[in-house]
């Protein structure tokens, strides 16, 4: 299968040294780029600002904003667009939903900030993509992520409903051992029919390894 798969946060700026952003270390993406191309997937990685090594076998594209990594994204997948293998989108990128109204060209004074800055939203990524790829004779199987700090398979489950997607990755980011930053992992697999699986505790790696695999299940382009 072809695999785009986003990591890390996006960053929102409001001037060239100010920016609105999350504590995402890409390590949840980055770990299903490599155990995608080490099951012998094509993968592109959009990552946005980390400090992470790019997998071997993979190719990198760096994003900053919501909206570089939007950009980013519907380039790798026109790319495969045809692919008979299908194609895979894992949205693990802590994408910001809301940018400053404006970016001043230079830093900003703070005698020239009031206190309050406006923002706008940014737009959706996965719903745009399954907006844009409806009409497409192979759809790409669509897989979120929700971090969650409670109820995050109730979370999951609508986010899976409203964007449209085959499954969602739900971890509780307030449990020991899961959540930004660590190399391991609580997650459960929501899928759109609304089944619930809970996966142990685990590295990261090994949570990737069964990402990639459940994709395989989605039927290598199917989508829903
Ligand atoms: N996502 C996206 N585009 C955005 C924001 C999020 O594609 N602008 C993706 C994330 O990469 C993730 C999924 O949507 O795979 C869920 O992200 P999350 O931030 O948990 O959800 P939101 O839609 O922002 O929902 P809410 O703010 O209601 O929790």
């Amino acid at each position: 299968m072809k695999f785009v798969v986003t990591a890390g946060p996006t960053r929102e700026h409001l001037d060239p040294v100010r920016f609105l952003s999350n504590p995402s270390t890409g390590k949840m993406g980055f770990a299903v780029a490599r155990a995608a191309a080490r099951a012998g997937h094509d993968v592109t990685l959009v990552a946005g600002p980390v400090a992470l090594a790019t997998p071997k076998g993979v190719a990198r594209v760096d994003a900053v904003s919501a909206r570089d990594v939007l950009a980013a994204v519907e380039a790798a997948l026109a790319a495969v667009k045809d692919a008979p293998d299908g194609v895979a989108l894992v949205m693990t990128a802590a994408v910001a939903d809301w940018r400053p109204a404006t970016c001043a060209a230079k830093k900003l004074k703070k005698s020239a900030m009031s206190g309050t800055l406006k923002l706008v939203r940014n737009p959706d990524v996965l719903k745009t993509v399954r907006a844009k790829t409806r009409t497409w004779k192979r759809k790409p199987v669509l897989v979120g992520f929700a971090a969650e700090t409670g109820e995050p398979t109730a979370e999951a489950a609508r986010k899976c409903r409203e964007k449209g997607l085959a499954m969602v990755v739900a971890n509780d980011v307030t449990q020991p051992g899961a959540g930004f930053g660590v190399d391991t992992n609580r997650v459960t697999f929501v899928l759109a029919d609304g089944t619930l699986e809970p996966l142990p505790l685990m590295t990261k790696d090994a949570v990737a390894r069964r990402i990639v695999e459940k994709c395989r299940t989605f039927g290598g382009g199917g989508g829903i």
